[in-house]
């Protein structure tokens, strides 16, 4: 059996509500990490999943009218879900487990006893804020002003029976853990977490592990009412999905430790100081890392559905294919730190990287190829060190330093490492000039094979180092280039000369069309205006007045059914319409209103409205306005909506309206 093994896992997604760039960008990241792995003869384990309890998923599936189970099944399983956007996404998992899975619960259950057991969970009170018409409990930070963050009422104190785990036990080790290992990385989380959770006032806290308000969670089998809090529950879930308290799985031995964790860094606090302490009370062994990766930020604010700007992974998979965006995604950003996400960005790189680089590389290569040699390269070739050395010098180096920056999870480094060969492969084009070359063939021949020998030899070892990052792309480049099974191993990207002295060659399809960066910017920022105006509210009305009026005063208003018997638009105004109306007492009335922006006169022209008609007369653009007509208005999706009040033609003309 293969004794090199790895096991690396993605933060198992929250599923409220749509998968976004963000969350692509972990999972990605772990899919080019396994893949890497893989690649250098690893026998992998790479788990992601879904983490589906909670009061959230809880409420949402009440607001939906579902039960939570069919909500989060929605949102995982159905078309366009989460399993598909991973299929779509090419990542390569090994297993998904999902936190409703009945092994998993049974073992959340085992776990929570033992630890119960032992007395590293206890009884006692959690003390909270809580929303009596929503029954929710909430802590301080939860609230919005002071107020319920769902319903913006009033909170008032309360307390709930809870069972509380003694992290505080375990401060001491996890501190030594954190300052004193590798555990944690980058190293700049490191000080931030022991600072503000450990060697804070009052030291690191005792946690909260189970809840009695809401029951969409794993039940505590010895304490019905009770259901385990949400993160103990979903961070054994890198153990149980390897069969730790349950038959389902026997992987244990052999992937336990994980290798790495991958996750945001807004959810290392959980895995730096909770997942260890926990592991220790359960005396098992500790990951050998946690990556805390930064967070795309879009156009430097923070991704959210109610800003509307969330970028779809499926839209721009679409665009751009699915290789462009998980290449975009690694090569923009320092995995370590936050990045900002711009559409130029994306099309830039894009452009830049792989239509001008290696596109344009592969592309002429091949052509050439085919143009000077039929597509099958003679044998007899003239190398010219002088010529040729700083190429292959360049390449013999590039596993080796590649290798070093995907150890170290710095995959943007490794993708600048292999786009410096693929820039001067591009610039040993121009240098050997093989157009010049091939016009006297008996002569310059064996050099032009050796010239394009060379550059194939080149786009093969990088091509086999993109592997784990644009798996489609580089297969497709592998036939055009002639590169056999053997050609693309990890052991042969440390090798030249893989390829066969009589290569065949296949131009083939243009890999990365080159974007109009103008035209694809207005479509962009156009279907972004759609998703920010699908994220406001569809209807919004305006609150009801507090104000009371006192009914003398509310009847002293004359309100009329006004018959319109003609209407036009006002010169020099584009928002006023002027009316003439019968109002029953034989002479017209005129008024004027500001709605052209919603109607057409002639549509006006024979309907019976509703106007208020002894306020008092007023002047608009000179002309003389007596009364005012009521319709309702009201915002849709950001955009103010006007109705006319009209009524049934059978009311005559200057009928009171009360
Ligand atoms: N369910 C928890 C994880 C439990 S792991 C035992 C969770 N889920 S999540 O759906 O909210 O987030 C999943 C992953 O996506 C996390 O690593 C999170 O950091 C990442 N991201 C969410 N938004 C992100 C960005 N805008 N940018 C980068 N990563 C982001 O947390």
């Amino acid at each position: 059996m293969n004794d090199k093994r790895f096991y690396i896992t993605t933060p198992i997604y929250y599923p409220s509500g749509k998968l976004h760039i963000g969350h692509a960008y972990s999972t990605v990241a772990t899919d080019a990490m396994a893949r890497y792995k893989r690649l250098c003869g690893y026998d992998v384990m790479f788990l992601t999943g879904t983490d589906e309890h909670g009061q959230k998923i809880e409420s949402k599936a009440k607001e939906a009218g579902v039960t939570p189970q069919e909500f989060v099944d929605n949102i995982v399983a159905a078309p366009g879900g989460v399993l598909d956007l991973w299929k779509l996404m090419n990542i390569s998992y090994d297993r998904f487990i999902r936190t409703t899975d009945d092994y998993h619960v049974e073992s959340i259950q085992k776990i929570f006893r033992a630890m119960y057991d032992k007395g590293d969970i206890y009884k006692g009170a959690y003390k909270g804020k809580y929303c009596t018409p929503c029954e929710s409990f909430w802590t301080e930070s939860q609230l919005v002003d002071g107020k319920c963050p769902d319903c913006g009422r009033e909170v008032h104190d309360a307390e709930e029976e809870a069972y509380f785990f003694r992290a505080s036990k375990y401060a001491g080790r996890v501190r030594d853990l954190l300052l004193n290992t590798g555990f944690l990385e980058p190293r700049s989380r490191v000080n931030e977490m022991v600072n503000n959770f450990i060697d804070c006032e009052g030291g690191l806290q005792d946690l909260c592990v189970s809840r009695t308000s809401f029951t969409w969670g794993v039940p505590v089998d010895f304490d019905p009412g009770h259901v385990v809090y949400v993160w103990l529950d979903a961070l054994f879930n890198y153990m149980t999905a390897l069969g730790y308290q349950n038959d389902k799985y026997n992987d244990l031995e052999r992937f336990w430790p994980a290798d790495a964790h991958f996750v945001g860094k807004e959810i290392v606090r959980f895995h730096a100081i909770y997942w260890p302490a926990f592991l220790m009370s359960m005396e098992l062994p500790l990951p050998k890392k946690v990556y805390g990766h930064g967070l795309l930020n879009f156009n430097g604010d923070k991704m959210s559905k109610s800003k509307g700007n969330v970028v779809d992974p499926h839209l721009l998979s679409e665009r751009y294919g699915v290789d462009a965006l998980r290449f975009f995604l690694l090569r923009s950003f320092p995995f370590g730190s936050d990045g900002n996400f711009t559409n130029e960005l994306l099309i830039q790189t894009i452009n830049n990287d792989l239509a001008n680089d290696l596109g344009n590389l592969v592309s002429r290569t091949t052509a050439m190829a085919e143009k000077y040699f039929g597509g099958r390269l003679p044998e007899a070739r003239q190398e010219n060190p002088e010529l040729d050395g700083s190429l292959t010098s360049l390449v013999s180096g590039l596993r080796g330093r590649y290798e070093e920056q995907m150890e170290k999870f710095q995959f943007q480094n490794a993708l600048e490492d292999i786009f410096k060969v693929i820039q001067r492969a591009n610039k040993y084009i121009d240098e050997n000039a093989p157009w010049a070359l091939a016009k006297d063939m008996d002569v310059n021949g064996p050099r032009l094979a050796a010239v394009l020998y060379n550059l194939l030899e080149a786009v093969r070892i990088c091509t086999v180092l993109l592997t784990p990052f644009m798996p489609e792309s580089c297969e497709k480049i592998f036939a055009q280039i002639g590169a056999e099974e053997t050609a693309r191993t990890w052991d042969s990207a440390a090798q030249w000369g893989v390829l066969p002295a009589a290569v065949s060659v296949t131009k083939g399809e243009n890999l990365f069309p080159r974007i109009d960066m103008a035209k694809e910017l207005a479509e962009l920022d156009a279907i972004q205006e759609e998703a920010k105006k699908a994220a406001l509210p569809a209807v919004e009305i305006e609150p009801l007045s507090q104000e009371q009026v006192d009914f003398d005063t509310f009847c002293k208003s004359d309100f009329r059914a006004v018959k319109v018997k003609d209407c036009q638009n006002v010169k020099k105004s584009d928002k006023l319409l002027k009316f003439t109306l019968d109002d029953g007492t034989g002479t017209d009335r005129q008024i004027l209103s500001g709605i052209a922006k919603w109607y057409k006169p002639e549509e006006l022209i024979g309907k019976t409205l509703v106007a208020i008609v002894n306020l008092p007369p007023r002047k608009m653009m000179g002309q003389e306005s007596q009364g005012m007509l009521i319709s309702a208005v009201h915002t849709e999706r950001g955009e103010e909506r006007l109705h006319l009040l009209m009524v049934d033609g059978a009311i005559p003309a200057g009928a009171k309206l009360c």
